[in-house]
């Protein structure tokens, strides 16, 4: 099963980035070119009855499976950045974190009004960096057709978030 893949192979960090966080660490995952492989396999079965134009990656762990998942699809990739990284036109979105505010940006020219945007990530912890994607993606006309993680941290309530912009919800491996 690719939960019990990913999982034999995610490593936890203690205390990382700071005291009381257990950090879950992917990079092991991309040392494995099998588990990679079957990550983007994986998501592409789970996927097959959703209409996507487009994938959206979120900046920086979203880039790895994204561009990955879109090429396998066969659609364009598009990144969101966080503020001040796109060169061209953007449009911005701010958000709170439990410490402050982030905010992330897309080209303007990313995708085309009604297009379906699938919006990936590495992991769906809050739930907050997609919530502002979405909202973001819908101000500049998108729709949002569906979210994939490789993990998802269950405890935090990120998918009880995220269902009301769109019900399906992609986690590989939950905790
Ligand atoms: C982590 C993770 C997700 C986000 C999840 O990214 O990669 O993008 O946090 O948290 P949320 O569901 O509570 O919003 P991080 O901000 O650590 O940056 P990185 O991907 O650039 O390492
Ligand atoms: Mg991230």
């Amino acid at each position: 099963m690719i939960d019990q893949q990913i999982k034999s192979v995610i490593r936890d960090i203690p205390d990382f980035p700071k005291p009381g966080i257990i950090f879950k660490d992917i990079t092991p995952i991309l040392k494995n070119p099998q588990v990679c492989d079957a990550i983007t396999d994986a998501f592409i079965d789970q996927l097959k009855d959703i209409e996507i134009d487009v994938v959206a990656g979120v900046e920086s762990r979203g880039f790895l499976f994204g561009l990955t998942l879109a090429n396998r699809l066969g659609v364009p990739f598009i990144p969101v950045r966080k503020a001040g990284k796109l060169p061209y036109s953007v449009k911005q979105k701010a958000y709170e974190l439990e410490y402050g505010t982030a905010t992330i940006e897309l080209h303007t020219d990313a995708f085309e009004p009604g297009q379906k945007v699938l919006v990936h990530d590495d992991l769906l912890a809050t739930g907050g960096t997609v919530t502002a994607t979405s909202e973001l993606i819908k101000e500049m006309g998108g729709e949002v057709a569906g979210f994939c993680f490789v993990v998802g941290l269950s405890f935090l309530e990120g998918r009880e978030k995220i269902t009301p912009i769109s019900d399906r919800v992609i986690v590989l491996a939950e905790y």
